[in-house]
């Protein structure tokens, strides 16, 4: 644990004009609306500071991110449509919302999960649309060494004052839990699933937090944590691995699952 703590460090949402921030490494701008279920989030927190994360939509009324960004939180005003994250667009929609669900079992890279309810559907459209969950037939799937893309307004260096304006995309590959465990000391469960980022492969970074990993359009991770060594470290990426929480996510969202 002391390890885990020392070496490793979660992907802190983002403080919005504050010092350390992170964004998608070794990636580049996404067309604009081509990743229609990814949500940017601005948490209100208790101590009045604004963080921000990332995050999926996986139905109408459910937005999945991550537990360290839901906890400590107050509010959060969820941005479904954009582009350019600091203006308003017309594909975006801009919604508030207080109504989260933390897993109960969270602490520090570990369960770092959580679902933002939003009170009223979401209209879909071509710009601002939901992403496939796995099946139940693949909850038992690995996705070992399969291509994945991680999505993000987070930091795009590690020195980078601040998020990126526009949503960036970098393709990566899903490493084995074993070598990803040796890479954190042993800190990695069954419950996540990492990225590789050699070469001209990608990570996530501050800002990333709760950002989706997708293979093949379905949604395999939700940004959990990276390297105390940077996010150019060439560290792995880890997600909490979405298969792990179909039973989580069928018993807190409105969505229907066998
Ligand atoms: C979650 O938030 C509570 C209240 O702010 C805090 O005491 C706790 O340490 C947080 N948990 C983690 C794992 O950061
Ligand atoms: C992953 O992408 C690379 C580069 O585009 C490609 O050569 C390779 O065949 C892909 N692998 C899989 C498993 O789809």
């Amino acid at each position: 644990m002391f390890k885990q703590i020392f070496i490793t460090t979660i992907i802190t949402c983002v403080f919005v004009g504050g010092n350390p921030l992170s964004k998608i490494i070794n990636g580049n701008e996404a067309d604009p609306n081509s990743i229609p279920y990814q949500v940017g989030i601005f948490f209100k927190r208790a101590n009045n500071k604004t963080t921000f994360c990332g995050g999926a939509l996986i139905s109408e009324y459910d937005v999945l991110t991550a537990a360290h960004c839901t906890n400590g939180s107050i509010l959060a005003e969820v941005v479904l449509g954009a582009h350019n994250i600091w203006k308003e667009e017309p594909s975006q929609i801009r919604i508030i919302s207080s109504d989260f669900i933390t897993h109960d079992n969270y602490k520090v890279g570990v369960d770092d999960i959580a679902l933002i309810r939003l009170r009223n559907p979401i209209k879909l459209t071509d710009q601002i649309n939901i992403i496939n969950l796995p099946s139940r037939q693949q909850e038992t799937e690995s996705f070992l060494n399969e291509n994945a893309t991680i999505t993000g307004w987070g930091l795009l260096s590690d020195d980078a004052p601040t998020i990126s304006d526009h949503l960036y995309v970098a393709q990566t590959k899903i490493m084995d839990n074993r070598l990803c465990g040796i890479a954190y000391f042993g800190s990695i469960r069954d419950s996540h699933i990492c990225s590789e980022s050699y070469g001209n492969l990608g990570a996530a970074c501050d800002g990333d937090s709760g950002g989706p990993l997708v293979v093949d359009d379905i949604l395999v991770g939700l940004v959990s944590f990276g390297s105390v060594l940077g996010c150019e470290s060439q560290w792995p990426t880890v997600y909490s691995r979405v298969t792990s929480y179909l039973d989580w996510i069928k018993d807190h969202s409105t969505i229907k699952m066998k």
